[in-house]
């Protein structure tokens, strides 16, 4: 391997949050020449480009990182792969689990490191809980329901921008933050096999971006689905960007044996852990906050409680990343057959709210 460089693809403003933290910032492409040159300011890229094809193609560059639209996702990472760049996409995986499979299998055939940004099963609290199931603190998993309710596009004025079109981003609250609730319920409990679900829109029509007019939105505002582990456990995921109230709701509740876990990202920090086997007269959800003691808390502070930040998942993300780049690990965590298993739930669950049938879960 060359020089660790790395390059972020697009998304200034609102999500260039890995740029600050590669050791080696190389080149920012971004289609909005405006935006490309500003952001390379604002975040020390060596220089800035327009096409991520001479971005991919660049000997100079060892790792490419995609934070574009999803529809762009699968032409970038097939060829980043084909140049044999180590790659970080962005979830949801592809539009369909048919183009993530030829992703993870295409990374897996070169050899390069492959990682999708599940970033939010990367925090100390979350990585924690899955630590405790491992070690038998809450005995068998009996069910798992997780969720991310959001309700930032409740808004009818919001804009028909690429997350409301079907053949740009594949589905809506589904994929968009359900993906994220759905690697909380695989990476806690393992595969799941069947699901049954519901989708509901809201917002039939956004303003164009042109300013006059409306269009259609043709992708959920909110998803429901029932669903069966491999394990045998039962679960229950709900995903919404449409509901008041709910700021970044994201976390779950694991019920098992002997003792239950819960999580909800508004208070990140924190895991309740409830544990049957103390004695009668101090049973109850003791709040673990979270620190050096816990996974990847020790990137941060030498004091419990100090807190992280959605950012700070981001930089454990990378450095998950780097280390199997760098070869001191096997590989990411969160690679992309792990998006590819979170895509086949996605299509599962769609086809379960067309049908109203249980509908069974491909693994593979
Ligand atoms: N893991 C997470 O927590 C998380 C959070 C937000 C978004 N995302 C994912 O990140 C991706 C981007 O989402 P976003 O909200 O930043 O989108 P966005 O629309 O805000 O930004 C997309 C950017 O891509 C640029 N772009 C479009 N076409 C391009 C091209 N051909 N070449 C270069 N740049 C191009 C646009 O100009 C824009 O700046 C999506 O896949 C989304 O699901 C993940």
């Amino acid at each position: 391997m060359g020089k660790a460089h790395s390059i972020a693809l697009a998304t200034y403003p609102m999500y260039v949050w890995p740029a600050p933290y590669y050791p080696v910032r190389d080149l920012i492409v971004e289609i909005n020449d405006e935006l490309a040159a500003e952001s390379q300011k604002r975040f020390g890229f060596n220089r800035a480009g327009t096409s991520w094809r001479e971005a991919v193609e660049d000997p100079e560059i060892d790792v490419i990182d995609i934070l574009v639209p999803n529809v762009m996702h699968y032409e970038v990472v097939m060829a980043a792969i084909a140049n044999g760049k180590h790659v970080i996409c962005e979830k949801p995986l592809a539009l369909t689990a048919n183009l993530a499979r030829e992703m993870a299998d295409a990374a897996e055939a070169a050899g390069v490191v492959n990682q999708v940004g599940f970033n939010w099963r990367l925090a100390p609290a979350v990585q924690l809980a899955k630590k405790l199931i491992d070690e038998g603190a809450i005995g068998e998993i009996r069910s798992v329901r997780s969720f991310w309710l959001g309700e930032f596009f409740n808004d009818p004025s919001v804009p028909l921008v690429w997350r409301f079109k079907k053949d740009q981003a594949g589905s809506g609250a589904l994929g968009d933050i359900g993906s994220h609730a759905i690697d909380f319920s695989r990476f806690l409990a393992g595969d799941i096999t069947a699901v049954q679900g519901i989708q509901h829109q809201f917002v039939t029509e956004r303003p164009l971006l042109s300013g006059s007019g409306t269009g259609p939105v043709d992708v959920d505002d909110a998803t429901a689905f029932m669903l069966k582990f491999a394990s045998g456990a039962t679960g229950y995921i709900e995903s919404s960007w449409a509901a008041p109230g709910k700021k970044t709701s994201a976390g779950f509740e694991v019920i098992g044996s002997t003792g239950s876990l819960s999580f909800n990202w508004e208070h990140m920090g924190e895991l309740q852990y409830y544990d049957g086997r103390d004695s009668a007269d101090r049973q109850g959800y003791r709040t673990i906050l979270t620190g050096p003691a816990h996974p990847s808390g020790d990137f941060f502070w030498p004091i419990s409680g100090y807190q992280i930040g959605y950012a700070d998942t981001k930089v454990i993300q990378i450095a998950d990343f780097l280390s199997a780049v760098a070869g001191t690990t096997e590989r990411p965590q969160t690679t992309f057959r792990e998006g590819l298993k979170s895509t086949l739930v996605e299509e599962a669950v769609i086809e379960s709210a067309k049908s109203g049938l249980w509908t069974p879960v491909q693994n593979d």
